[in-house]
């Protein structure tokens, strides 16, 4: 599939590259995010995708469904693992992830249900719950493709800033500035649960590809940390550094700060 890709822009860090898709606005990265997808499925239609949720790939999700609608991608055969669930809601409470999943993807696909994967926040055994989790991707052959969004604070899935950062599925303690974030989806912020279940940084950095999307200028600052910052634990997406294929596409607001010119690290435009 071919797009108008925006400015690219391909961060160096020693042997480790970033690539940095810069479109004009939120329709454009999701654009630009939906065809790296559906390339993907084309290529390996039985593909693992990783998926997240949040206001970020809506409109990426959108794109899919109609590419699916066209037939310019199948998504029969694709398996997908989801990041992260609320620990205590239900598949079928309005706010759980699972929820959010068929309602804005897989109910509009060809997808067959029994092959997405999200972790089960009200599993009775939660250790258990994240434990089987991981043995399930692992017996899947791990994921080809990872969709992240980031947290203002810097959070990969529910991966939160903190002096250490754990591998595996865990269940994690929302931190006061993600509750706040995200009590727009609910009608009280007494409601957003605290607690939610995670993919750990082993599953999310062990994706042969990650594809990481943000929008907007309130997403400038983070941005510009995690292509030109140090890895920090207190900002768990700047491992992705580490990471050897990564795409991050933004559209021009959260692109702004990496753009500029007081952008002193080694930022190099490639293509236009
Ligand atoms: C969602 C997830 C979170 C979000 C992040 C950004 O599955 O794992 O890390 O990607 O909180 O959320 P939005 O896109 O709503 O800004």
């Amino acid at each position: 599939m071919c797009y108008n890709k925006g400015t690219e822009i391909n961060v160096e860090k020693g042997v480790d590259n970033m690539k940095v898709i810069i479109a004009k606005n939120y329709e454009g990265m999701s654009e630009v995010a939906a065809k790296i997808i559906a390339d993907k499925v084309n290529s390996k239609p039985n593909c693992i995708l990783g998926l997240a949720t949040g206001s970020t790939p809506v409109g990426m999700y959108k794109k899919l469904v109609e590419y699916n609608k066209n037939n310019e991608v199948d998504f029969s055969l694709v398996n997908s693992f989801n990041l992260d669930e609320y620990k205590g809601l239900s598949g079928d409470h309005n706010q759980s992830y699972r929820y959010f999943m068929d309602n804005n993807l897989f109910n509009h696909i060809n997808i067959n249900k029994a092959n997405t994967f999200i972790p089960n926040g009200k599993a009775e055994n939660i250790e258990e719950e994240c434990r089987s989790y991981d043995s399930k991707l692992a017996e899947y052959g791990g994921i080809d493709i990872q969709v992240l969004g980031i947290g203002n604070n810097g959070h990969i899935g529910f991966n939160e800033p903190s002096d250490t950062l754990s591998v595996c599925t865990h269940v994690t303690e929302l931190t006061k500035t993600t509750i706040e974030a995200n009590s727009r989806f609910f009608s009280s912020i007494e409601e957003v649960p605290t607690e939610a279940i995670t993919m750990g940084l082993g599953g999310i950095m062990r994706a042969k590809t990650i594809l990481l999307l943000a929008s907007g200028s309130q997403k400038a600052e983070i941005i510009s940390k995690l292509v030109t910052g140090k890895i920090n634990t207190k900002i768990p997406a700047s491992l992705l550094q580490i990471h050897s294929n990564v795409i991050v596409v933004v559209d021009e607001e959260a692109g702004a700060l990496i753009m500029s010119n007081d952008n002193k690290l080694a930022v190099s435009i490639v293509k236009n």
